[in-house]
């Protein structure tokens, strides 16, 4: 956990987001209010849809608010981007890897787009191969790897600049039970290391087992915020899961077709 003297490493406040297209305008997040922590860890749940990429996208620059102040690492995100994308490294919900490089080529790239000259670059580049045993596979091209190979890359990809914020977007969909622990516990190695994370997931355990606070985004706004055991505590529930399910309900709508599919 973060000294009581650190400031934040995230602060949202009244985050509002539409898309806009032919069909209309959509408002997926509608007065978003979040504070993490620095050097410490917070789940974003929400359902499918709920929002929870767009938020990302805005926190770390790719997508510009219609509304609110978000500050990330001490810097505004719409003042001062460039700060901002300096202090962060962000592991997309879609894999970000480069399919005909490999491995090493993939992360001495991120070493040169981070400025880390051609040494440090390759030292950096082996260092973390080796942390994620991907110190064989190093040497292939990206398009030989599997899926949870390439995720593990592409986590060490968001790790080459050193980023004292880390977003990870479902950072262990599609890994085998394995190497989802071996994140977590790479998750826990950067936060013990004073790293601030943020990160989403529709693993309810996963939130439980990493997360110092989680918080569940539905309808536009976080709905509940506290630590997993708080949560637990609030809804007199066994698991997440059940927080989840009570907290994000499907609006209920007052034609039949709901009590149809209940008597069929
Ligand atoms: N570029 C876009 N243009 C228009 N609508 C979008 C765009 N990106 C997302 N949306 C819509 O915004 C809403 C929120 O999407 P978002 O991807 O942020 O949800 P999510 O919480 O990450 O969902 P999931 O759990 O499925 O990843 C959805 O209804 C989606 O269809
Ligand atoms: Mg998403």
């Amino acid at each position: 956990m973060s000294s009581p003297t650190a400031g934040p490493a995230i602060e949202v406040a009244g985050l509002r987001k539409s898309y806009r297209s032919k069909a209309g305008e959509q408002l997926v997040l509608d007065g978003v209010d979040l504070v993490v922590p620095a050097g410490t860890v917070t789940a974003l749940l929400g359902p499918n849809g709920a929002g929870k990429t767009t938020a990302v996208g805005v926190l770390t620059t790719l997508l510009a608010a219609d509304a609110g102040t978000v500050r990330v690492a001490g810097h505004d995100v719409a003042r001062d981007p460039d700060a901002v994308r300096a202090s962060i490294g962000v592991t997309g919900q879609i894999t970000a890897v480069d399919e005909l490089l490999t491995g090493a080529e993939n992360l001495r790239l991120m070493a040169e787009l981070n400025h880390l000259g051609r040494v440090a670059g390759r030292r950096r580049t082996a260092e973390l191969l080796e942390r994620f045993d991907l110190a064989e596979a190093g040497a292939k091209p990206v398009a030989t790897y599997s899926g949870g190979m390439k995720r593990k890359l592409d986590l060490a990809m968001t790790l080459v600049g050193s980023p004292s914020v880390v977003f990870l977007d479902e950072p262990t969909t599609g890994l085998d039970p394995r190497s989802r622990r071996t994140l977590w516990d790479e998750v826990r190695a950067l936060v013990a290391g004073g790293t601030t994370i943020l990160l989403t997931t529709q693993y309810l355990e996963e939130a439980d087992q990493l997360a110092d606070s989680v918080a569940v985004l539905h309808a536009g706004r976080i709905v509940a915020e506290g630590t997993p055991a708080e949560l637990k505590a609030v809804h007199d529930a066994g698991s997440l899961d059940d927080v989840f399910l009570a907290l994000t309900e499907p609006p209920t709508h007052d034609d039949t077709d709901t009590t149809k599919e209940t008597v069929r």
